[in-house]
């Protein structure tokens, strides 16, 4: 027997309903739901009238499904108006003035914030930042850099070999060499990195360590603009009064060449321990980059000149943070790193 067109549609209501009852959000939609389906005038009610006149053997049955779905209908709005109202009452009581749970952050370790205080100081100055590879090979390592084979800093006690021509780089010279192949003067760099040494460790020697190289290749370039740019850094970092000195040294890659040293800060020049009560704390080497090494990778040294400086990173920020054992850079003892 064909379904009758009264129980087609009181089918139709329980789908529309179930539709308008997914949407329903709030106390308001709600509200509108129920009028529209179990109000006076509403979808149900109408319906029961019209059963009223059907023919007696659809009497029955409709009034049944509309009986079950009326009840559906008011037991659903009667659960979601509960549900409303508890979600509201929990939102009132919600503070938002109490403060949130704080997770636990780290800090940026001290060699970083060092190492990003030197980049920015050099950068301001109109150096960009060049990286070369941890992994080198013996000819920028050493070759290119004029150290020839048998130089001491070649020894096997300095450097460790990966193989006969690739090493662990034991400086970031080697940056200067790859950066000049390939740029035409005028080169303003800086290249910071990890450098790699066949040391034991103690307080002042660690087998990995962090130097930022620096270049610059242009005409009329002297020494005089070395010590401009080094006493600027130092004084970034460690305000006016800081002190800096150049020593006469020897380096195959520079020449004249020269060792520099920082006012000690942890003494400010008075003479201590970590001093060795001179006054003053050696930070790297510098000079005016050799012709030979111009030579290998094809600039004019009779038109350019240029300057060349290392700078070791953990020097520096031992002095800054008062810092006595290099070693604790690379402890990671938490009771150290949350000091900074
Ligand atoms: N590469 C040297 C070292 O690791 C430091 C150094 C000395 C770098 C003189 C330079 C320089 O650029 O000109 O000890």
């Amino acid at each position: 027997m064909p379904e009758s067109a009264l129980i087609a549609a009181i089918r139709k209501i329980d789908d529309e309903f179930r539709g308008r009852f997914d949407q329903v959000c709030d106390a308001a939609s709600l509200e509108q739901v129920r009028i529209d389906f179990l109000g006076r005038k509403g979808r149900i009610s109408r319906t029961f009238e019209s059963i009223g006149s059907a023919p007696p053997e659809e009497k029955k049955e409709a009034g049944r499904l509309l009986n079950e779905l009326k009840d559906r209908v008011q037991s659903a709005v009667a659960e979601k108006a509960a549900s409303v109202k508890a979600k509201k009452a929990a939102g009132a009581s919600f503070d938002p003035s109490l403060p949130g749970n704080t997770p636990p952050v780290g800090r940026v370790h001290p060699l970083t914030s060092v190492m990003r205080r030197i980049k920015s100081c050099f950068q301001h100055m109109g150096f960009s930042v060049a990286q070369g590879p941890e992994v080198e090979t013996d000819y920028y390592n050493f070759e290119a850099l004029n150290i020839p084979k048998g130089h001491p800093a070649r020894d096997m006690q300095d450097t460790l070999y990966i193989s006969d021509s690739v090493v662990l780089r034991t400086h970031t010279s080697p940056v200067q060499v790859r950066v000049m192949e390939k740029t035409k003067p005028p080169v303003r760099i800086i290249a910071p990195g990890r450098v790699f040494r066949r040391d034991t460790p103690d307080a002042s020697h660690s087998p990995v360590f962090h130097q930022v190289e620096g270049l610059c290749v242009d005409e009329n370039v002297s020494f005089s603009d070395l010590k401009g740019v080094i006493l600027a850094l130092a004084r970034e970092l460690f305000g006016s009064d800081m002190k800096i000195r150049f020593r006469p040294s020897f380096f195959p890659f520079t020449e004249p060449s020269a060792e520099y040293d920082f006012t000690c800060m942890i003494c400010r020049g008075k003479g201590c321990r970590v001093c060795k009560n001179t006054g003053w704390v050696e930070i790297s080497g510098a000079g005016m980059v050799n012709p030979e090494v111009f030579r290998f990778v094809g600039i004019d040294s009779e038109r350019f000149t240029g300057y060349a400086f290392g700078m070791g990173v953990e020097r520096v920020a031992m002095l800054l943070y008062e810092v006595h054992d290099i070693r604790l850079f690379y402890e990671n003892d938490v009771r150290f790193l949350y000091q900074f």
